[in-house]
């Protein structure tokens, strides 16, 4: 019998950005589009949908690309899911910006957002199976980093795992510990994103919506301990590439 999956809850990832810090590999195609390893980038999140059991998936992306993307991915069958594409008008318009898009799709679900560039390991399933029992609330997940967090959203957490603060991109950073880019949202995420404004870089800001949350109590924190966010820089998805070929060697991905 085939497996079910969790039943109320969506997919979205996101995959819009214009990736200007890429150029000139991204000249021609959308950043989630650039191999990592031996896989397009965008196949990571996608298989971490499909292992953590969500079905059906949103994906998200600039007016631009949206033609490669179903080329490459057609209905998500090969990743056993359903994949259904949307287009954010503004592809800077911000992570939350690009979530709002997915309101009519999410009906009255819960979601698992995962931003397209980021590549992770941990059973995401367990956690999610979790949260889609809770009434309401919000799921960050931070990993402890060693380089410098203020490139990052910062997460600041009491030793029992209480969220105290976040911030996007701070001068003087609370923690190490990065927020990634994997967050699960009950469905009044779509309420919160209409009240945000944009930030001082012009963008609604994924930070200021789990804030929303924190305000309420109801924002919780998972530390996971293997994360990259593969397309922030040259350098960096040079690192992602030889970590996964690493991991792919190990039998570890
Ligand atoms: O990667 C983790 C970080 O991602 C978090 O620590 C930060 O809190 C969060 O704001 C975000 O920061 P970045 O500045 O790295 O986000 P970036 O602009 O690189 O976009 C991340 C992904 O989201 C990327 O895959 C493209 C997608 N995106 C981004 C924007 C701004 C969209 O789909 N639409 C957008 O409008």
């Amino acid at each position: 019998m085939a497996e079910r999956g969790i039943r109320n809850m969506k997919g979205v990832i996101l995959a819009g950005g214009l990736a200007t810090r890429l150029r000139p590999l991204t000249q021609v195609t959308n950043k989630h589009l650039l191999p990592v390893f031996n896989k397009p980038m965008i196949f990571y999140p996608l298989e971490a949908m499909q292992q953590a059991g969500i079905k059906e998936v949103l994906l998200t992306s600039s007016p631009d690309h949206s033609g490669h993307f179903a080329n490459l991915l057609g209905s998500g069958e090969e990743f056993n899911l359903r994949l259904y594409y949307a287009i954010q008008k503004n592809p800077k318009g911000g992570i939350a910006d690009a979530i709002s898009f997915a309101e009519e799709f999410a009906k009255d679900e819960k979601i698992l957002v995962i931003l397209g560039d980021n590549i992770f390991k941990f059973n995401l399933k367990i956690i999610a199976e979790k949260f889609e029992k809770k009434q309401k609330g919000a799921m960050v997940f931070g990993i402890k980093i060693n380089t410098d967090s203020k490139q990052y959203g910062v997460i600041e957490i009491e030793k029992n795992g209480k969220v105290i603060s976040i911030e996007e991109k701070p001068e003087t950073p609370k923690s190490n510990i990065a927020q990634t880019g994997i967050y699960m949202y009950d469905n009044r995420v779509f309420e919160f994103i209409k009240k945000i404004k944009p930030s001082v870089r012009g963008q609604l800001e994924v930070t200021d919506l789990n804030n929303f949350y924190l305000k309420e109590g109801t924002l919780e924190c998972q530390i996971i301990d293997w994360w990259i966010d593969a397309g922030t820089s040259y350098d960096e998805l040079l690192r992602a590439n030889n970590m996964v070929a690493e991991k792919v060697r190990n039998n570890e991905l």
